[in-house]
């Protein structure tokens, strides 16, 4: 199906936020590249945007705000990240710091991980958006999963038609190139992923040296091994298709959930996989919480979002992250 493209104009703003607090998906320009759009504390939607993208994988995404301010409520803010934030923002730089336990954000955002990926766009679209809707949006760029980020409306129309309700057309990008993304543990700093703002431009802000691609010099630590990881790994053994809940083992259930005395989660009882998606790192934090001797998984099924929850399972399985 086509989907509606529209240019940028102040009713088509508002009609976007207005979808974006409905729960759906829109499409937008920012100054590097067009991101796909949805309410960040909505699991709901937050997992749509997973399977119009037809991820493989749940990798955590970025959540744009309008200011510091909002950003500041989020998450809590090193000195070292509110001097980026104050030499970058608004502008194409994400920061990975620590959740606040009070953010209302979902926990897909972070694919179930205690940090949180923050931006302010410096895109007039991006920006009126933010304002219309009145929260913050998690957006990866708004490109099928595999391909290239997309910088014009018709690239995004093109790979994710019919699952956006709005793409707001605002021409090409400006930068083309996605934002750099810089985590701050402390003072530990690691570049993640090179982009729109240099390595020499986050040195001459700091007014220090950065190591490339990720270890710090110059008088900060490198971030220690395990800070950096991109997945949540619970501290319970999880075993995977499970037939039957054994003695200890806390359940976590998809479609008819099997008979047991202990904790339990169903993820979807009505056996949907975006359902599921929506609160499947909640219910591992929730179920791994009371320290059960396993989380009993039951089997589920691998099309749509299925592959990218089980992808997730087998890795909390064998207690890799990564
Ligand atoms: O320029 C951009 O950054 C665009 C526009 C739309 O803002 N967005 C973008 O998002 O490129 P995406 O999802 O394509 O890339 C986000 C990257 C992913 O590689 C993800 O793993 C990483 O950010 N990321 C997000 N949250 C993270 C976290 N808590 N820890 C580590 N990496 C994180
Ligand atoms: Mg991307």
């Amino acid at each position: 199906m086509t989907p509606v493209v529209r240019s940028p104009d102040a009713a088509a703003v508002a009609e976007a936020g207005r979808l974006l607090r409905e729960g759906r998906l829109i499409a937008f320009p920012t100054e590097t590249v067009y991101g796909l759009g949805a309410d960040a504390g909505n699991d709901r939607a937050v997992a749509a945007i997973f399977a119009a993208k037809g991820r493989p994988q749940f990798n955590p995404l970025i959540v744009h705000v309008g200011h510091l301010a909002e950003a500041e409520a989020l998450a809590v803010f090193p000195p070292l990240a509110r001097q980026l934030a104050a030499a970058f923002w608004p502008g194409p730089l994400t920061l990975v710091i620590e959740r606040r336990a009070s953010s209302g954000l979902s926990h897909l955002v972070s694919a179930g991980l205690d940090t949180v990926a923050l931006r302010v766009p410096d895109h007039a679209v991006a920006r009126g958006l933010l304002t219309a809707a009145g929260r913050p949006i998690a957006a990866p760029s708004a490109n099928r999963s595999s391909h290239v980020s997309a910088t014009l409306a018709a690239h995004v129309a093109e790979d994710l038609g019919s699952a956006v309700a709005m793409i707001l057309d605002g021409g090409p990008t400006p930068h083309g190139l996605e934002s750099t993304i810089v985590a701050v543990t402390g003072n530990d700093l690691a570049v993640l992923r090179p982009g729109a703002v240099t390595s020499e431009a986050i040195e001459a802000a700091l007014g220090l040296a950065i190591g490339r691609p990720a270890a710090v010099t110059g008088g900060v630590r490198p971030a220690a091994p395990g800070q950096l990881e991109s997945h949540y790994a619970p501290k319970s053994r999880v075993r995977l298709n499970a037939t039957e809940v054994r003695a200890g083992e806390a359940l976590l259930a998809f479609g008819l959930p099997l008979p047991t005395p202990g904790p339990m989660i169903n993820l979807s009882p009505r056996a949907d996989t975006i359902e599921a998606a929506a609160t499947l790192f909640a219910a591992l934090r929730a179920l791994d919480a009371g320290r059960p001797s396993a989380i009993a998984v039951m089997p589920i099924p691998t099309a749509g979002l299925g592959e990218a929850i089980n992808d997730r399972l087998r890795r909390a399985a064998s207690g890799r992250s990564g």
